[in-house]
């Protein structure tokens, strides 16, 4: 008897509680605030862009309107700077109350009844990276209020905390989110942070309590800082790849086609690498003024599947030549372990024009000696059957890429 009660509360507290939300089996998908309209407080002077009730309430009838909802965005979600400058009296956090003047559950209840889903963001430490409060110490408390106002995703932020806090910090989290009973996605920056400081993040540990999580530096409305998200990416493959699947998957950070850094072709290889990478779709732009061929770029229903594949399987580069990168990424259909494949053609070059690549299936690991049904995203009814001796031939714009679907047949 003593025997076994040892041994039961042994097992007891050696359990390590995950997050057991059931969600986001494939990359959430929707919009946030950050990237493009930052901590714009201001509405005296700038009433159309600032951080209010007014900008979430739009940009979730932008995503009705503009086809974003039918096409998978579901999330709406609140960043930085939403909040009171110190907790009310019973230490809850609340919103600035001349920017959110009707509260956060009217917007929850608002995005709600459009079938949409509503995000806010909170951070680990005592204060968020704006200098608002931070959630520390508060942990059950928050949750709770966010699980009252009807959020659906957290996004908790690493300011103001120690990185090497950060292994018991965000589970924590993750505990509070359980006993809240409302399931709720949980983004994390833990790596992040960890990353910074000069920590190898422990992956393993993380996708156990997050849903999704930032690895690398915040994106920025410029090519080059796509890139360097993307050799981060490159190098780190290994151990990102190894962490990703259905309800948990690794965060290079929002989507910037439709803003003012990026071309159409820098825009169509940031949206067509994030699905090889199975990232979260998470769109930071202004959706009121945005140009229709961005829109049809990012509501491209073949690059949306590869991001949403059911496997859930992360993609790799698996070449990296002269400026020419090919990335990878197993999709479905799959058949004794023979897998259909996306493939992006990655032109780095900025002298010239189009560069002509030609590749053989086998050498990029396309074996299926069945053969492939291959066309290119953007002409989804011109399929050519391929077998893995044949070469494929792309054309790839200068900062741009060519996307290919490799089905095998089944
Ligand atoms: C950090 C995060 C960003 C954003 C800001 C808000 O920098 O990485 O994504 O949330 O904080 O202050």
């Amino acid at each position: 008897m003593f025997l076994f009660s040892t041994l039961a509360f042994c097992f007891s507290t050696s359990v390590i509680y995950g997050l057991d939300n059931g969600l986001a089996r494939t990359p959430p998908m929707g919009w946030l605030s950050w990237e493009r309209f930052v901590c714009n407080i201001n509405c005296a002077d700038d009433p159309e862009n600032c951080i209010s009730e007014k900008l979430y309430m739009q940009m979730a009838d932008r995503i009705v309107d503009l086809g974003l909802k039918d096409a998978g965005y579901e999330y709406v979600n609140i960043d930085d700077c939403w909040m009171e400058k110190a907790r009310d009296n019973s230490s809850r956090l609340t919103p600035d109350p001349t920017r959110f003047p009707n509260g956060i559950k009217a917007i929850a209840d608002y995005v709600h009844a459009k079938g949409l889903k509503l995000g806010i963001y909170t951070d680990c430490g005592t204060k968020t990276c704006g200098g608002y409060p931070g959630s520390y110490e508060h942990y059950d408390t928050d949750a709770e209020t966010f699980a009252e106002w009807g959020i659906d995703m957290l996004k908790v932020d690493g300011c103001y905390a120690d990185p090497k806090e950060m292994d018991t910090l965000y589970p924590q989290i993750t505990t509070a989110l359980n006993k809240t009973g409302r399931p709720i996605v949980f983004s994390c920056s833990w790596p992040a942070y960890q990353v910074d400081s000069g920590m190898q993040p422990n992956y393993a540990a993380i996708a156990e309590h997050c849903n999704l999580w930032r690895n690398f530096n915040d994106i920025e409305d410029s090519w080059q800082s796509v890139l360097s998200i993307i050799d981060f990416y490159a190098t780190h493959q290994n151990d990102l790849v190894a962490a990703a699947g259905p309800g948990h998957w690794n965060d290079p950070d929002m989507i910037i086609a439709g803003n003012f850094g990026l071309s159409y072709d820098e825009a169509k290889a940031q949206f067509c690498l994030w699905a090889i990478m199975a990232s979260p779709l998470l769109l930071s732009n202004d959706l009121r003024n945005i140009k229709p061929e961005f829109t049809e770029l990012l509501t491209n229903k073949e690059i949306i599947a590869v991001n949403q594949d059911p496997l859930g399987m992360m993609g790799k580069r698996v070449y990296n030549n002269s400026g020419i990168e090919i990335w990878k990424r197993p999709i479905s259909p799959e058949s004794n372990a023979q897998y259909s494949y996306a493939l992006v053609f990655f032109n780095r070059r900025t002298l010239g024009g189009p560069v002509s690549v030609t590749m053989q299936l086998s050498s990029l690991g396309l074996n299926n000696e069945s053969c492939y049904s291959v066309y290119d995203v953007f002409n989804s009814s011109q399929h050519e059957k391929f077998c893995p001796p044949n070469n494929v031939t792309v054309k790839v714009n200068p900062s741009g890429v060519t996307m290919l679907i490799a089905k095998i047949f089944v």
